[in-house]
């Protein structure tokens, strides 16, 4: 979710404002994926690396996240969405980890969509996070060389119960991919919009959805 800065630097506005206006984008496309019978959607909502960014974004960026819960958990439980996380997310500030756990347990019983949100996450951290286990695994014996395939790694990393993505759509038009779900994401249809995510609507990601549509997936084979 890419762009929220630059949204509100080109209307002399402070970041803030950009988060607070990405933020409303974020209850449109969750909409937008449930009219569109789409099961899962992760949005990388804060990467391991945002930390380093002023104390005064990071701040407002974990109260936005607090208001987000406080005020979509009912509309979530309602509407069949079932929320979760992945990340580091003891890095999280207590009052952000409490909602987040309340809302992940109120909704579980829930399954017409998914909605993963990536919190204090990076690709790198994951595939370390899922080396640690196995040795430790290793380490009681529970482990030989042979268990080690791509399966096996999936299963260990944060995202054991979900897909590999089919699509990633890329705002505000960077091509990169920012250390997000390196692992699951080796044969993902890449669309990029040159939108900022704040102007990002239910159109822009029927427009995605459409474009992939189209894509022919050969997964290296002919
Ligand atoms: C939002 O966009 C991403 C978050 C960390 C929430 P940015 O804050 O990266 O926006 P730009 O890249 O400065 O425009
Ligand atoms: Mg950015």
């Amino acid at each position: 979710m890419d762009g929220n800065g630059r949204w509100a630097q080109n209307r002399g506005l402070p970041r803030l404002k950009g988060h607070e206006q990405g933020s409303k984008s974020v209850g449109e496309c969750v909409e937008g994926c449930r009219d569109a019978g789409v099961k899962y959607l992760t949005l990388y909502a804060f990467s391991s690396e945002n930390w380093k960014r002023p104390a005064a974004e990071v701040t407002g960026l974990m109260m936005l996240l607090e208001r987000f819960l406080d005020q979509k958990t009912n509309e979530m439980l309602e509407k069949g969405v079932q929320l979760r996380a992945i990340g580091r997310l003891d890095e999280l500030p207590a009052p952000c980890r409490k909602r987040l756990d309340r809302a992940i347990t109120a909704t579980a019983g829930n399954d017409r969509l998914i909605l993963t949100l990536a919190l204090s996450y990076s690709g790198r951290t994951e595939i370390v996070d899922a080396v640690r286990e196995i040795v430790r695994e290793t380490a009681a014996g529970r482990v030989r060389e042979e268990d080690v395939t791509p399966e096996f790694i999936s299963a260990h990393l944060y995202t054991s119960d979900v897909p590999d993505p089919d699509l990633l759509i890329r705002t505000s038009g960077e091509l990169r991919l920012s250390n997000f779900l390196l692992w699951q994401l080796s044969y993902t249809e890449i669309h990029v919009t040159p939108k900022l995510w704040p102007d990002f609507t239910k159109a822009d990601l029927f427009a995605a959805i459409d474009d992939y549509s189209k894509r022919q997936r050969r997964y290296g084979g002919i």
